[in-house]
């Protein structure tokens, strides 16, 4: 079976994650824990082969950082000068249409139609030689989900189907998960996808979305907020537990859990989950958070506690807790708030504080944490320019204590695609262009 995955906005991350929990054993996704092959990928998407059909509802719902799941129907050889809708000239017939893409529904047919580019060059392709007989006529890129839609539109027409054809925004080549969501086009009909390359195009269908809305109501619905220390995105938080190596009814700690983002993500995601901070209000508002996750989400009571605690000191807590911990996946703090732009000093000076933070504590996870337990944490790293960023200067001090820096994706994949970004510690950022402090997510392992 091929599928194929959309991508964030973050697409490094995202595709740490998915690798994470594709290459796991998990009977629920139907995943074998085998290496996962990759057929293609770019910033939009990663194409996979797997031997058994994966369960897409739940994988799905697990992945913070992919947007839409696709089954991946055909590949059809194109040349390099053909536009997208010349080389599906003869291929969407209504029989393949009704047979491949479409759903089975009694009213009145929708559908979709969305391009992902897997060929980054294909969006800069020069204008042809009109006195090429051989080529396919050329269209700027931006007209072809248009064209390929019609197509596919009066294909259907023509055969008696009357249906309503979709079309992304002026300028956009795909169609927001929302518009499928609200436009019902999963159960009406089809989102009919089109992943092109220079030389070849995948067509495939969308199995599933990610539910936006939920993930709004997991975030704004919340009964308590905290805008002044952050919040970390639901979605994050999702990606971070995913990268913790655990397996379901296994126990996370969150040592710096401020109102509960990770430890409801965690539950979610089917973990036991603890969590602490050394503000009482934080805790406090942890509480009524989780109490109101609790009961939306249905999650079986006893599944999480939280407590104030200071993180330097929180193997006491764990030992009276009697639960053996799996993994830490944490958003430390991430130092001052700074109104503007901090100096290089503020910066320096704000690391500092942090490595003596993470010293202590990480010496004291020592205590309970067993060899090969990971930390997922994110600790602050200042934008300098569009891709630089002024990063924590130096991770010796976790080597020191026997943690050993895990590669986000391997250096293998790394050097396969070259899109990927991440730091020369193969560590990843997670940032928002208004935000003066973005994100270094990192792994560490206990040797
Ligand atoms: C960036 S916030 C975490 C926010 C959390 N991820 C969320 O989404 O709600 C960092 C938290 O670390 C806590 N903190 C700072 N120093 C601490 C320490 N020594 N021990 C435990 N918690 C600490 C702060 O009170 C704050 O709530």
């Amino acid at each position: 079976m091929k599928y194929a995955f959309i991508l964030g906005r973050v697409y490094t991350l995202s595709v740490a994650e998915l690798l994470a929990v594709l290459e796991k054993t998990d009977a629920s996704l139907n995943l074998t824990g085998e290496p996962v092959k990759i057929l293609e990928a770019s910033e939009e998407i990663l194409i996979v082969e797997t031997e058994k059909p994966l369960n897409v509802e739940r994988l799905q719902k697990k992945l913070g950082g992919v947007i839409k799941i696709l089954e991946v129907i055909d590949v059809i050889k194109k040349r390099e000068q053909d536009s997208i809708n010349f080389a599906l000239k003869h291929y969407f017939k209504p029989s393949v249409l009704k047979k491949q893409f479409f759903k089975e529904y009694k009213g009145k047919m929708q559908f979709g139609i969305s391009i992902y580019i897997l060929d980054m060059a294909l969006l800069q392709r020069p204008q042809p030689n009109p006195r090429d007989k051989n080529q396919g006529v050329y269209n700027s890129v931006f007209s072809e989900p248009k064209r390929v839609g019609m197509m596919i539109k009066n294909a259907l027409t023509d055969a008696g189907q009357s249906i309503r054809l979709v079309l992304p925004e002026y300028n956009s080549l795909s169609l927001a998960s929302v518009v499928v969501t609200k436009n019902l086009l999963l159960q009406k009909g089809a989102e009919i996808c089109i992943l092109a390359a220079q030389n070849n195009i995948f067509t495939a269908k969308t199995l599933a979305v990610q539910d936006f809305e939920d993930y709004g109501r997991r975030d704004y619905q919340r009964p308590v907020r905290d805008e002044k220390q952050g919040m970390i995105p639901p979605k994050v938080a999702q990606i971070m537990l995913n990268l913790s190596g655990c397996k379901n009814g296994n126990t996370i700690l969150d040592p710096f859990c401020g109102i509960g983002t990770l430890v409801q993500e965690g539950l979610l995601l089917g973990f036991r989950m603890i969590g602490s901070d050394i503000n009482k209000a934080a805790i406090k508002g942890s509480e009524q958070n989780l109490e109101w996750f609790r009961n939306r989400y249905k999650i079986a009571p006893g599944k999480y506690g939280v407590e104030v605690c200071d993180a330097k000191n929180i193997s006491g807590l764990i030992a009276k807790s009697n639960q053996k911990v799996s993994a830490i996946v944490t958003e430390s703090t991430l130092g001052p708030i700074y109104g503007k732009y901090p100096t290089p000093v503020e910066i320096q000076k704000n690391f500092k504080d942090l490595e003596k933070l993470y010293i202590d504590s990480f010496g004291d996870f020592n205590k309970f944490l067993l060899k090969g337990a990971r930390i997922v944490i994110c600790i602050p790293a200042y934008r300098k320019n569009r891709d630089q960023y002024e990063m924590f200067p130096n991770l010796d001090f976790a080597k020191a204590l026997g943690y050993n820096l895990v590669d986000i994706i391997s250096p293998a994949i790394v050097k396969r695609y070259k899109f990927l970004k991440l730091t020369s510690r193969n560590t990843a950022i997670y940032d928002r262009k208004d935000q003066i402090v973005a994100r270094e997510i990192m792994i560490f392992e206990k040797n």
